[in-house]
């Protein structure tokens, strides 16, 4: 399946024909200054893992452009709601069927806020599987013990995308030990490079999964790579 990396948490992925994006950051980020044009971004579904402006900068602009559906937490959702936006809620622990496959909002150890101040409840990641793919989607979180209900109740992964720019979420070393805790030897980084406080030696964060037998894969903003 092919992925796209719009920079920072923000990723397309096509399933079963749709599109779906995760937690659009182009306009402001200026790693996707002229590598990613939001016009051209598709989406059919539009997936927040929780309120920080790093992860919803240009969410109003994508449905505005595609009529995407916004799958995220119970308050995101109501909040887009009242701006006319279509959403499926979710809350931590639940999982819902789609035309593209299974969405299950897991937890994530962070803080959630919208760029407005509203209350946006808790945040959380995504596991996402149909019958050819399964992968997680963490969000930002701190490395959890929670993550190692993943493989418990869900199918096998494929692939995660995982936070590795440390600060403000787990950093490499311990998305390393994350990846035990769900049991997936490809990881795909996110939320690194975007600010100062994230910069990350990318041969040193590759070496510390090599070193376990991992596959650690950064991904250039814009670029897009099939899996
Ligand atoms: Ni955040
Ligand atoms: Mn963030």
């Amino acid at each position: 399946m092919k992925i796209t990396y719009y920079g920072q948490a923000g990723f397309g992925l096509r399933l079963n024909g749709k599109d779906l994006l995760f937690d659009p950051f182009i306009t402001p980020n200026d790693l996707a200054k002229d590598k990613v044009k939001l016009a051209d971004v598709p989406a059919d579904y539009l997936l927040i893992t929780h309120g920080h402006q790093d992860h919803v900068a240009d969410v109003e602009a994508v449905v505005k452009n595609t009529g995407a559906k916004i799958i995220s937490n119970y308050e995101i959702t109501t909040y887009y709601g009242a701006r006319e936006m279509d959403g499926h809620p979710l809350n931590h622990g639940g999982k819902a069927k789609f035309d593209f496959g299974t969405v299950k909002y897991v937890n994530a150890v962070h803080s959630s806020v919208l760029p407005d101040g509203t209350y946006a409840g808790n945040p959380g990641g995504f596991v996402i599987w149909n019958d050819e793919v399964c992968f997680y989607h963490a969000g930002d979180t701190a490395l959890t013990m929670d993550m190692q209900l993943i493989p418990m109740t869900c199918p096998k992964l494929d692939f995660a995308i995982l936070p590795i720019g440390d600060n403000f979420t787990m950093g490499y070393e311990d998305a390393v030990i994350a990846s035990d805790f769900i049991k997936c030897d490809k990881i795909i980084g996110c939320h690194y490079d975007t600010f100062g406080y994230i910069e990350i030696d990318h041969a040193a964060a590759k070496k510390a999964f090599a070193e376990k037998g991992k596959e650690l894969i950064l991904l250039e903003v814009g670029e897009e790579r099939e899996l």
